[in-house]
C-alpha cells in the first residue's frame, strides 16, 4: 500500500508556509479550491489582509514571492482583489495519477492515522412484519456509510436492532399454541413462503384477538410467560424470529446487501441488562418515579400545554420498552464494543427518542465526551406525486414489490440498448442496474431531505443516475477491450489538454471526497463526485481521441486516464453498494 499525497494537499502545504512566512503570527488557511480559470484558486489572503489591515493585493504579491515554482507549481499569480491563481505542471498531474494507478483498489488513498470504532445501527426491520419502503433508506444509507467509513480505515461494527420483542408476541404465540403447524419450520421455507406464513398468522391472530375477550386474556398471560422466560413460549418466539430472518435475508439479498448473522442483535438481546439499567439510572438520580413509572425528564423537551415529555424507562406495570432497550444497547456498545462513535440510521420521526436517549445516557456517564452519538434521521420517500409513497389502494408499499418493479424497468432499458445479450445476461444486468438505480436515487439526495421515488427518472440514461455512471464505466471497458494489445501506460512527459487536466485533478480528489463524505455522514457528496467524474470523462472523451490519438505514447496515456477513471468509478460505486457491470 503506497498512499499518495494529493495535489491539493501538496499545494496547500506550500501556500500555508508562504502565508506564515509573510505573516508569521497568522494561523492562516489558504482556502484552496478548484477553479475554472487556473487549476486552483486560493482566497485565503483576503481574510488575512482584513485582519492585518493590509492591502490584499500587496499582501498577495508578497505571498507569491515566497512560493518557489518547481516540480508541482508551474505558475502562481495574483488576480482580482487578491486571489491567487495556481497552475500545476503537467508532469506533476500525470505522475500523481500514475502513483494512484499503481496502488490497486486503494488508488493511493491513505487510511486514517487514528481510526475509531463506529457502531452503526441500520437495517432494522421488525419480526413478523413485512419490510416496506420505510426500511429501504436505513439499509441503503447505512450500508453506504459503512462502506465509506471502512475505506477510511475506521473500524465499523454493524448492529441490526430488529424489533423482536413486545406485547404483540403474546398474541402471536398464543395463536400458534392454539393452531399448531401454522408456521412451517424455518429450514423448510424460502423468503416468500416465510413472509406469507407470517402474514397469515399475524392477520388470523389479530382477528381472534380483537373479537374474543378470552383469547385476549390468554394472550396477555402469554406475554407474562414470555417475559418470565417460560421455555415453551420462548421456543415459539424463536420460531417467529427465525422465520422472519429467512424473509429478511431474502430481501437483503435482493438489495444486493450482505448482512451478517452475528450483527443481527435485536431489541430482545438487551433484556437481561435492562433491570440494571433501570436500577443504575434510579440510583444516580437520572431517572425518577412518576405515577409508578420510572422516567427521565428534560427541561427543553415539552409537549402540549408545555408539559414535560418524559422518557419512559420502565412502565408502571414493571415492563421495559423501547427506550430501556436502547439505553442498555448504549452501555453494551460503549463498554463492551469500545465504540468511539455511535451512529443510528433511523427515520427522522424517531429523532426525539434518540435525543432523549442520548441525553439520559450522558447524564448517566455512559456517553462521555470521547464518544459521539448521532441519529442520522433521514427523510421520507415520496411517490411521483410528491405525497408519501403509497400503493393505489393507499397501503404502504412493500419493499420487495418496489425492488421487483425497478429490476423489471431496468430490464427494458438493458434490452433496448444491448441487442447481443442473452436473456440470462439481460436479467443479471437488469438486477445490477435496477437495484443500483434505487440505491443511487436514495444516496444522491441529502439524507435529511425527502425524495421522490420516480422509476422513469431513476433508470434514465441521461442525468444524475446510476445508469449513467454504469454506462460510463462499461464504455471505458469496451475501449480498453478494443485497444487489444496496447496497454494503458502513463507518460509524464506529455503535455495535457484542458479536458485531461480537469479529469486528472478530479481523479486526484477521490480520497479527499471519501474522507469528507464519511466524516460528515454524507453519502450524497460521494455520489455528486462520481457524477461529476463521469461528466468530466464524457467531455474528455468528446475532445480527446483515445485510440486515434496523434502518437502511440498519447494513446497509451489516454488509455491510462480511461482505466484510472474506470477504477475510480468502480471503487466509488462499490463504496455506495452499487455494481458496475463490465458490459451493458
Ligand atoms: N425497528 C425499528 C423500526 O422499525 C427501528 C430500530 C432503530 N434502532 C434503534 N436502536 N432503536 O422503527
Amino acid at each position: 500500500m503506497a498512499p499518495v499525497t494529493s495535489l491539493s494537499d501538496a499545494v496547500n502545504q506550500q501556500l500555508t508556509s508562504a502565508l506564515s512566512a509573510t505573516l508569521p503570527e497568522a494561523d492562516a488557511d489558504p482556502l484552496l479550491r478548484r477553479s475554472d480559470r487556473a487549476d486552483f484558486q486560493a482566497n485565503g489572503v483576503l481574510a488575512l489582509a482584513k485582519k492585518a489591515k493590509a492591502n490584499p493585493r500587496e499582501l498577495a504579491t508578497q505571498v507569491v514571492s515566497q512560493v518557489v515554482a518547481g516540480d508541482v507549481i508551474k505558475d502562481i499569480e495574483v488576480s482580482g482583489p487578491g486571489f491567487l491563481n495556481i497552475t500545476l505542471t503537467d508532469r506533476a498531474i500525470t505522475e500523481n495519477l500514475a502513483a494512484r494507478y499503481e496502488d490497486g483498489d486503494r488508488l493511493g488513498v491513505p487510511v486514517k492515522d487514528r481510526p475509531g470504532i463506529t457502531v452503526i445501527d441500520y437495517a432494522q426491520p421488525n419480526v413478523a412484519k413485512e419490510m416496506h419502503v420505510g426500511h429501504l433508506r436505513s439499509a441503503v444509507i447505512g450500508d453506504a456509510l459503512r462502506g465509506m467509513l471502512d475505506f477510511t480505515g475506521e473500524r465499523t461494527i454493524g448492529r441490526h436492532h430488529i424489533g423482536d420483542w413486545g406485547t404483540q408476541f403474546g398474541m402471536l404465540i398464543q395463536y400458534l399454541i392454539e393452531n399448531p403447524g401454522e408456521l412451517a419450520p424455518a429450514a423448510e421455507v424460502d423468503g416468500e413462503q416465510a413472509m406469507s406464513n407470517l402474514n397469515r398468522v399475524y392477520k388470523a391472530s389479530r382477528v381472534v384477538f380483537d373479537s374474543d375477550e378470552e383469547f385476549k386474556e390468554r394472550a396477555r398471560k402469554r406475554v407474562v410467560a414470555l417475559q418470565s422466560g417460560d421455555k415453551e413460549t420462548l421456543e415459539l418466539w424463536q420460531q417467529f424470529v427465525d422465520e422472519s430472518k429467512v424473509y429478511f435475508y431474502s430481501v437483503f439479498e435482493k438489495l444486493d446487501m450482505e448482512i451478517r448473522d452475528e450483527e443481527i442483535v435485536g431489541e430482545s438481546a438487551y433484556n437481561d441488562g435492562m433491570p440494571e439499567t433501570a436500577r443504575l439510572l434510579e440510583e444516580m438520580g437520572v431517572a425518577e418515579r412518576s405515577e409508578g413509572a420510572l422516567v427521565v425528564f428534560f427541561d427543553d423537551i415539552r409537549g402540549k400545554d408545555d408539559q414535560p415529555v418524559p422518557l419512559i424507562v420502565q412502565k408502571a406495570d414493571g415492563g421495559f420498552g423501547y427506550a430501556a432497550s436502547d439505553l442498555t444497547a448504549i452501555r453494551n456498545r460503549v463498554t463492551d464494543l469500545h465504540a468511539t462513535s455511535l451512529l443510528y440510521v433511523v427515520d427522522v420521526r424517531q429523532s426525539l427518542h434518540f435525543k432523549m436517549v442520548f441525553e439520559a445516557a450522558r447524564r448517566a456517564g455512559w456517553l462521555t465526551d470521547e464518544v459521539t452519538a448521532h441519529n442520522m434521521g433521514y427523510g421520507t420517500v415520496l411517490g411521483a406525486d410528491g405525497k408519501p409513497f403509497k400503493t393505489r389502494e393507499g397501503e404502504t408499499v412493500k419493499l420487495e414489490d418496489l425492488l421487483d418493479e425497478a429490476v423489471q424497468r431496468a430490464a427494458e432499458v438493458v434490452r433496448e440498448k444491448a441487442q447481443d445479450l442473452t436473456e440470462d445476461e439481460i436479467q443479471e444486468r437488469a438486477a445490477q442496474v435496477g437495484i443500483g438505480a434505487v440505491k443511487y436515487a436514495d444516496l444522491s439526495t441529502s439524507p435529511n431531505r425527502d425524495y421522490k421515488f420516480d422509476l422513469d427518472q431513476m433508470v434514465s440514461l441521461n442525468g444524475d443516475t446510476s445508469v449513467y455512471l454504469q454506462y460510463a464505466y462499461a464504455r471505458i471497458q469496451s475501449i480498453l477491450r478494443k485497444a487489444g494489445d496496447v496497454r494503458p501506460s502513463a507518460h509524464p512527459e506529455l503535455e495535457l489538454a484542458d479536458a485531461e487536466r480537469a479529469l486528472g485533478l478530479h481523479l486526484d480528489a477521490f480520497g479527499g471526497t471519501v474522507f469528507e463524505a464519511a466524516a460528515e455522514y454524507a453519502p450524497h457528496k460521494l455520489a455528486a463526485y462520481l457524477y461529476q467524474l463521469a461528466s468530466l470523462y464524457t467531455s474528455f472523451y468528446d475532445k480527446c481521441p483515445v485510440l486515434k490519438a496523434d502518437t502511440p505514447a498519447q494513446v497509451e496515456n489516454r488509455l491510462f486516464l480511461c482505466d484510472l477513471t474506470a477504477r475510480t468509478l468502480h471503487q466509488g460505486m462499490a463504496l455506495l453498494g452499487i455494481r458496475t457491470p463490465e458490459r451493458l
